[in-house]
């Protein structure tokens, strides 16, 4: 359930060992490649994605960054990730990903059925679960399978099966949100820069060379209809003092609200969560799909295990697997969006205190590494995916 990168990039892996499997998502394919999403791919992740036939490595060496900038308290700090830790991660905007996937599974015959809206799934417990719903034609469909995994993101029907109800997780609200617009306009800067200033937090981040992506902080109630560009331009300025961007046509604004959850289960019998559906984190540091991606190793492995013996010892194993990660990643999620933002009620101290935490990551190698290596990703860990 999901053609979201990881209902499709399992459908993929579980492909290549002869296992068939049908993607359904309730949007259609145009829809889907449109949404707008974070772009950034981490460097495990991104070999999964080579690895595997996804993505073309010649296009992926154009979009690789070798570190990001941090502004703060009128300085700016940038972290050489080759120097660091010897890895890279890549500006590969999550609807390219999609793109790619959705070909390959164009490419192998078995193209998603889109436009179909699961309603439920049922008979988690039994050895056939199935998902019953309706076509965009209004026609209803159930589809009965060996397995049935949600991979249908935050709002995901899945996860009421598995944990009795939608909202039964591990939960953090955050008192802020970001404020996204897509602007066509050359890039400012090589690298992206997270900054943390009076204001708050700004990103300038890229989409290619004539589209880029850029963040501030805003009320989380913000009507993003009601800001205008000035405004727009003057929160994103102040976040980079020093240097003038350069601008463009605004052609898109949003506001990102942002929440952390982990769902309580990830498994009932035979219907299993992984992505959004299993975990949200915030978009600061852009773990989402890099996550996801971990979950869909650990459940591939797991399957294919299944279908070759017959035993279900690693689909038992895959929630206490993939929680190891998942886990790690909410940690570097909550605390890069803590580090980097100022929330409405803070103190001077809190302000002060922030401060030194920035200066104390980048004033330390030992530090400096802590962060880049969470950030272009670590191994996953997972033996034989592909
Ligand atoms: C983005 O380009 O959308 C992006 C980049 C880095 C982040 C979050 C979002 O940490």
């Amino acid at each position: 359930m999901g053609a979201g990168p990881s209902g499709l990039l399992l459908a993929h892996l579980l492909q290549k060992a002869g296992i068939d499997s049908v993607v359904i998502d309730n949007k259609s394919r145009e829809d889907i490649e449109r949404t707008v999403k974070a772009g950034i791919v981490e460097s495990p992740a991104a070999e999964v994605l080579v690895k595997s036939g996804v993505s073309d490595p010649i296009n992926l060496e154009g979009m690789k960054h070798d570190g990001v900038e941090f502004h703060f308290d009128g300085r700016a700090h940038r972290f050489d990730f080759q120097d660091l830790v010897e890895k890279s991660v890549y500006v590969y905007p999550q609807h390219e990903v999609l793109k790619d996937l959705i070909a390959a599974r164009v490419r192998d015959g078995v193209p998603p059925l889109f436009e179909h809206q699961a309603d439920a799934v049922l008979d988690a417990e039994t050895d056939q679960p199935r998902i019953v719903g309706t076509t965009s034609g209004g026609e209803p469909f159930e589809i009965v399978a060996d397995v049935v995994v949600g991979a249908d993101g935050s709002g995901s029907i899945a996860r009421t099966t598995v944990c009795g109800s939608q909202r039964d997780g591990y939960f953090r609200e955050y008192p802020f949100a970001w404020f996204g617009v897509l602007v066509e306009a050359p890039s400012t800067f090589d690298e992206l820069v997270y900054s943390r200033s009076e204001n708050g937090f700004v990103l300038i981040s890229t989409r290619d060379k004539d589209v880029q992506r850029m963040y501030f902080q805003c009320d989380p109630l913000t009507d993003a209809a009601t800001v205008s560009d000035e405004q727009i331009w003057d929160r994103l300025q102040s976040g980079v003092p020093s240097t003038e961007l350069l601008r463009g046509p605004i052609f898109r604004k949003d506001v990102l609200r942002f929440r952390s959850f982990v769902a309580h289960e990830l498994r009932k019998g035979r219907v299993f969560l992984m992505g959004d559906a299993a975990h949200t984190v915030p978009p600061t540091g852009a773990k989402g799909m890099n996550l996801a991606i971990s979950d869909v190793l650990w459940l591939n492995q797991a399957l294919r295990s299944f279908f070759a013996t017959g035993s279900e010892e690693l689909m038992i194993a895959y929630p206490e697997n993939a929680l190891k990660r998942i886990w790690k990643a909410q940690h570097f999620s909550f605390w890069m969006t803590s580090m980097m933002h100022i929330a409405p009620d803070a103190t001077e101290f809190d302000n002060r205190r922030g401060l030194g935490e920035l200066a104390l990551l980048t004033e330390s190698r030992y530090a400096q590494q802590y962060f880049a290596e969470a950030y272009t990703g670590w191994d996953y860990g997972v033996d034989d995916w592909n």
